[in-house]
């Protein structure tokens, strides 16, 4: 089955970077859905064939007096088809809460856009056995009632950038529990990725877990010579 894979370039990326990575994806064989995440100044660029681009957050509002920030309607005016709401470094670093990005997946939802939603335990939680509880409140209050497309982003918090990965148990019990929590609230369909550390040597090993519909790629999605073998893993 295909595979969706997200590349999330975070605060990186040049013009030239994205020239890059485009030159080398161009006429890439792969059967696999794959979007590219780029600060917004990139958003413009023409893409590949099969590729799409995404954003990495969005405002709650559509326009009007809030400097800096980015709607929803304009990522979607840009040709953009995904957005990215609530990664863990938004929830730390700007306190956003799940309240919040649920507002913000209803302003993807409304502009057509596919909000990939992001979850995940901190390293405490996940010591600590909470990890099913803490996620599964993640998702009933950033997960909106509205209908249209999502996608869920399982990346634990200690796996983000450190270089440490779930086992691969932990990724099949905790991608099972959300598969399950989805089917509860009516969103069976739902992709499920996998966040954190995802490497060209564990990526095949990870998209081959049940219920893991693909992986959300943060550090080796800015490298050409990682991010190709990671969309060809499988
Ligand atoms: P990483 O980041 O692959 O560098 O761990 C993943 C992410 O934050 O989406």
């Amino acid at each position: 089955m295909s595979k969706i894979i997200a590349g999330n370039w975070k605060m990186n990326g040049t013009r030239q970077e994205l020239i890059d990575m485009f030159d080398a994806l161009e006429n890439l064989p792969t059967n696999n859905t794959v979007i590219l995440c780029p600060p917004y100044t990139l958003l413009n660029m023409t893409t590949p064939k099969n590729f799409s681009f995404g954003a990495q957050d969005c405002s709650t509002h559509d326009n009007g007096a809030h400097t800096g920030d980015i709607s929803a309607k304009m990522i979607a005016d840009t040709g953009a088809k995904y957005v990215i709401v609530g990664h863990s470094e938004r929830r730390q670093d700007h306190n956003e809460t799940s309240e919040l990005i649920a507002a913000k997946a209803v302003k993807a939802i409304e502009n057509k856009l596919i909000p990939i939603i992001c979850v995940g335990e901190t390293l405490a939680e996940y010591e600590s056995g909470k990890a099913f509880d803490v996620v599964e409140d993640q998702m009933h209050k950033s997960i909106p009632a509205v209908k249209g497309e999502i996608i869920v982003a399982y990346e634990p918090v200690w796996a983000i950038g450190t270089g440490k990965v779930a086992t691969l148990l932990d990724i099949e019990k905790m991608h099972e529990h959300i598969a399950s929590v989805l089917g509860k609230i009516g969103r069976d369909e739902t992709a499920i990725l996998y966040g954190g550390s995802v490497k060209p040597g564990n990526a095949a090993e990870i998209m081959n877990v049940p219920n893991v519909g693909g992986v959300l790629v943060g550090g080796a999605s800015l490298k050409v010579d990682d991010f190709v073998p990671i969309i060809q893993a499988v």
